[in-house]
């Protein structure tokens, strides 16, 4: 008998029928807005679930008493309850590699938004403020080549950066990352720092260290308050890595220069959070990995790895953590 998978969004036709090859497929479209109860319904004789975010916790787990494998399309997990889906004997995928250089080009783009005033200069141009006689006023940015970035988290996507930086910008690049990589420091010439080196001697700080137990809140006020004033924050990993709070006082109080984010600790941001009054910093809506090629090979590569854990025909990336 095959496996049943739900999948709780709407899957494209390439993606449908790797799962239908091997597995009984049911799909529905927006499946993270489901009650309780009708996850449970749908939960209670499924062997896999392929979906984007959901918690997948003791509550969750309680409803779905076949599920052996939970594919994430996405290569952050922190949405896995990890000791619960361990004590279940629940294997966990997610979809590395394909979107390190799509992740790393956001990376890069949100340096070059916050330090040529990309976004705050386009509204002035459309809205008709762009004069002539304004001699006074100079839409001064700074520079992003030959400065120095400092890339917290030297994972591929660190790495991926600290490529496009080394050898498209010539920046002087330094790492902090928890263990040193003497690859990237060959071949970027990265320099490993301690933390607390790292914010103070970097122009750009860019966050992509996975949200973990450790790692949640690392940036708060002392951390702002060690980098430089004319420095820009990026991140692009997980909003709850930095207390939003002591980021806005850091932009109030000029700790800090600009900032450029991709994440934040609430999705989707309140439009009336007072980090969106800034007009320095930059936001996108979490597309890190929103290429329409990208997202097709994410999805592709869940589904490959659901298939290969529930039936063991392929490779599956199971997350480092709930490897046996
Ligand atoms: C991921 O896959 O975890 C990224 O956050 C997507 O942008």
């Amino acid at each position: 008998m095959k496996p049943k998978v739900l999948a709780l969004q709407k899957l494209s036709q390439e993606v449908r029928e790797i799962i239908s090859q091997r597995c009984e497929l049911l799909e529905v479209e927006d499946g993270n807005r489901l009650s309780k109860d009708q996850l449970a319904a749908l939960l209670k004789d499924v062997h896999g679930l392929m979906q984007s975010g959901v918690k997948i916790d003791d509550e969750l787990l309680d409803l779905a008493p076949m599920l052996k494998v939970v594919s994430n399309v996405s290569v952050g997990y922190n949405n896995f309850d990890l000791a619960a889906m361990r004590k279940r004997g629940i294997i966990g995928t997610h979809t590395p590699y394909v979107l390190d250089d799509t992740v790393a080009d956001l990376t890069i783009a949100l340096m070059l938004s916050a330090a040529r005033r990309i976004p705050e200069l386009d509204r002035k141009v459309k809205e008709g403020r762009w004069s002539k006689d304004e001699e006074t006023v100079v839409d001064f940015g700074v520079d992003v080549h030959h400065a120095t970035l400092g890339i917290v988290g030297m994972g591929r996507i660190g790495e991926a950066v600290a490529k496009r930086a080394a050898f498209g910008f010539d920046m002087n690049i330094l790492y902090y990352n928890r263990r040193r990589k003497v690859e990237a420091e060959e071949r970027y010439g990265a320099k490993y720092r301690t933390l607390e080196e790292l914010l103070q001697e970097s122009d750009f700080v860019v966050v992509l260290a996975p949200l973990t137990d450790e790692t949640r809140l690392m940036f708060r006020r002392e951390q702002f308050q060690l980098m430089k004033p004319s420095s820009i924050f990026i991140n692009v990993s997980r909003g709850q890595l930095v207390d939003e709070e002591a980021l806005v006082e850091a932009l109030e109080q000029g700790w800090i220069r600009a900032a450029g984010l991709d994440v934040y600790a609430e999705e989707p941001v309140s439009p009336s959070h007072p980090l969106l009054r800034f007009p320095q910093v930059v936001t996108v809506p979490h597309i890190g990995s929103a290429t329409a090629r990208t997202r097709h090979d994410m999805y592709i590569s869940a589904a490959r790895s659901l298939v290969a854990a529930l039936t063991g025909h392929g490779e599956a990336h199971i997350v480092p953590e709930l490897r046996s």
